[in-house]
């Protein structure tokens, strides 16, 4: 693969960043995933826009424009001949010289890293066809969840616990209230009713939901955006989560307790239909 690293196109064994790097020792960085699909950025500006309100609210500086960020996103597609897949991007707070909890001092340059993932057939994921199977954990993060920081690690521990228990994938729940999915924003729907916790700093504004959520206003489903319990999801007629790697994933189980008739949710699978082929 070739990779960028601050300015440079790498092959990836070359790309080489200090120890003392503050997203290695602090993960004092953010990051964004922007899904390719037939060699086509999907949602290319939302991401962008988020991810200048990430570094903004960390008071992170970097001086790449809009322009460039597409030059090298695409131009690291074609390098790569990637058809399906993403590019991650994750810019740091740079090289801080030595250990320590202050800021570096201003001028620091960023250190920004780029590289794509292949991954083909995308849009034909089979469990999209079988719909996946959540567990529900305590949402142990910080509280600046709407900041795409690359400080994952409960993320990753919730993850892990879902496959120990034989399932796909962990919720966070917090005061009793589901907020996300380990990496992704979840969703019931009941008859023609879509349930989604509403925006705050509990959650990542994904930028999947914003058009998903949309999509299906404009395909005449009911909105709700307020938080739910595990109990009310057990309950729905089905449930679904969103991704920019995922586009609209059903979901037919949630902590042991089938959701309808087990298999995908009729809305869940026409959204997915829906974004996909708007997305194309
Ligand atoms: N995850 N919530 C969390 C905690 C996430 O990590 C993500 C994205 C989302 C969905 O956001 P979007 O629709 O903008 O991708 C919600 C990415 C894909 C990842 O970490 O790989």
């Amino acid at each position: 693969r070739t990779v960028y690293l601050n300015g440079q196109y790498l092959p990836e064994e070359e790309a080489m960043v200090s120890i003392f790097d503050r997203g290695f020792v602090m993960g004092d960085a953010v990051y964004e995933v922007t899904c390719v699909l037939d060699g086509k950025l999907i949602e290319f500006e939302g991401h962008m826009t988020r991810l200048e309100r990430s570094l903004r609210e960390l008071e992170m500086t970097c001086d790449i424009s809009r322009e460039e960020w597409l030059a090298i996103h695409r131009k690291l597609v074609e390098l790569n001949g990637v058809t399906d897949g993403g590019v991650y991007l994750q810019v740091t707070r740079g090289n801080a010289g030595d250990r320590d909890f202050h800021f570096p001092p201003a001028g620091t340059p960023a250190t920004v890293v780029l590289y794509t993932q292949s991954k083909p057939g995308l849009a034909n994921d089979p469990h999209a066809l079988t719909g996946i199977k959540v567990i529900s954990v305590p949402d142990l993060r910080w509280h600046r969840r709407d900041i795409k920081t690359v400080q994952l690690l409960w993320a990753s521990m919730a993850k892990m616990a879902a496959e120990k228990a034989g399932k796909d994938d962990a919720w966070f729940v917090e005061d009793g209230f589901v907020t996300e999915g380990s990496s992704n924003n979840c969703y019931i729907v009941k008859g023609n009713k879509i349930i989604t916790r509403n925006l705050s700093n509990d959650i990542l504004h994904g930028i999947t939901r914003g058009s998903v959520l949309k999509m299906a206003r404009e395909a005449q489903l009911e909105i709700e955006e307020r938080p739910f319990t595990i109990e009310e999801a057990q309950a729905a007629d089905e449930a679904f989560y969103t991704s920019a790697s995922s586009f609209v994933m059903p979901i037919v189980e949630v902590d042991g307790v089938s959701l309808g008739d087990g298999t995908p949710g009729r809305v869940s699978k026409r959204l997915r239909e829906i974004y996909i082929e708007e997305s194309r």
